[in-house]
């Protein structure tokens, strides 16, 4: 007889084994982490618009002002008739600032890994541009993914804003920008918005805001877990924390275990020292040079650079020079 799973939580109906897979990957390791991809589900999705709108979180309304002073020289760096491919759309609130300066544009082109959200958010623009076409694609653009069918003769620009390329290390960035120029083609635009290093006390705020939006994010990676992969994380059990890691010039996020505990998932049992932390997030923060030499390796020539008045965020036009096998 075998001996029965340790399985406290009830299975859900189905489970995406490449989410499960990653999961226990994460939590096997020394230094236990998640992917940040998995904070959006569409709470996930909610709570990122949260944050966007905190007065700590200054990227968003810095990168809106951005596009909103320099739309028009931005639009006119893209060629007519494009297809604009928008990597991590979110709630497409960034893409409706450039949308009056790209008078010609052929197709809109929102890819994200939230799919519902991703729909809902599709249809509304929709609804505010009923002339625009618009072809939401549900994707993880870190692995491939093919655009629709229609636009393979359309020439293509890309947009990549929120600083999202921080997420990943500074060598995966890379490659998803190596990535990029594969899918959009020599020759090819690329806009990209990237977060700039500041005042360690700036960033810290940015990332614990009072609020504890920040902390409910992070919290909802594990919710999301206990409810697809049948865990049972007891959500007071861990604590929010963030902070700049000035050496390697990234915010980094993590999940604290408050105490020495067990948590199973899909009946695997994982144990947690009191203290012991879950690494969720990664936030790199560059200067303008170090981004451009980043960019550079990946094959992108650097065009222009925008920024703000207190030189928080910069907003970057990359022309795909060579196409890079990575
Ligand atoms: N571009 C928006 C949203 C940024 S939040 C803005 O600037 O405000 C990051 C977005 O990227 C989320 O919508 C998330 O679902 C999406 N995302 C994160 N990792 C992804 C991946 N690997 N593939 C596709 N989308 C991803
Ligand atoms: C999506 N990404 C760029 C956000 C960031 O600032 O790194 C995600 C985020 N995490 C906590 N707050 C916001």
């Amino acid at each position: 007889m075998t001996a029965p799973l340790p399985h406290l939580a009830p299975p859900p109906a189905r489970i995406d084994r490449s989410f499960l897979q990653d999961v226990i990957a994460g939590l096997r390791a020394p230094q236990k982490s998640l992917s940040a991809k998995y904070f959006y589900d569409r709470r996930g999705s909610e709570l990122f618009e949260a944050i966007t709108r905190l007065p700590e979180y200054y990227p968003t309304r810095t990168e809106l002002a951005i596009l909103d002073r320099y739309g028009p020289e931005i639009g006119a760096g893209l060629p007519p008739g494009a297809a604009l491919v928008e990597f991590g759309s979110g709630s497409t609130t960034k893409v409706r600032r450039l949308l009056p300066h790209l008078a010609d544009l052929g197709a809109y082109v929102p890819v994200d890994v939230s799919a519902e959200f991703l729909r809902s958010e599709a249809e509304e623009l929709g609804r505010d541009f009923p002339r625009l076409r618009i072809e939401p694609v549900a994707a993880d653009f870190t692995k491939p993914f093919d655009l629709p069918d229609d636009l393979k003769d359309a020439p293509k620009a890309g947009f990549f804003p929120g600083s999202t390329l921080g997420n990943f290390e500074p060598e995966m960035a890379a490659g998803l920008l190596a990535s990029f120029a594969r899918t959009l083609g020599a020759g090819a635009t690329l806009i990209v918005g990237i977060d700039l290093v500041k005042d360690k006390a700036v960033l810290d705020a940015a990332y614990d805001d009072a609020a504890g939006v920040t902390a409910a994010f992070n919290l909802n990676l594990l919710t999301r877990i206990n409810r697809e992969l049948g865990a049972d994380f007891d959500l007071d059990g861990f604590a929010h924390q963030a902070f700049f890691e000035e050496n390697l010039g990234r915010i980094e996020m993590h999940l604290v275990s408050r105490r020495s505990q067990l948590v199973t998932v899909a009946g695997i049992p994982f144990h947690f020292a009191s203290g012991e932390t879950i690494h969720t997030e990664n936030s790199y923060k560059y200067t303008v040079p170090g981004f451009r030499a980043l960019a550079r390796t990946a094959g992108w020539e650097h065009a222009r650079v925008w920024t703000d008045p207190d030189g928080l965020f910069s907003v970057h036009a990359l022309t795909a020079s060579t196409i890079r096998r990575h």
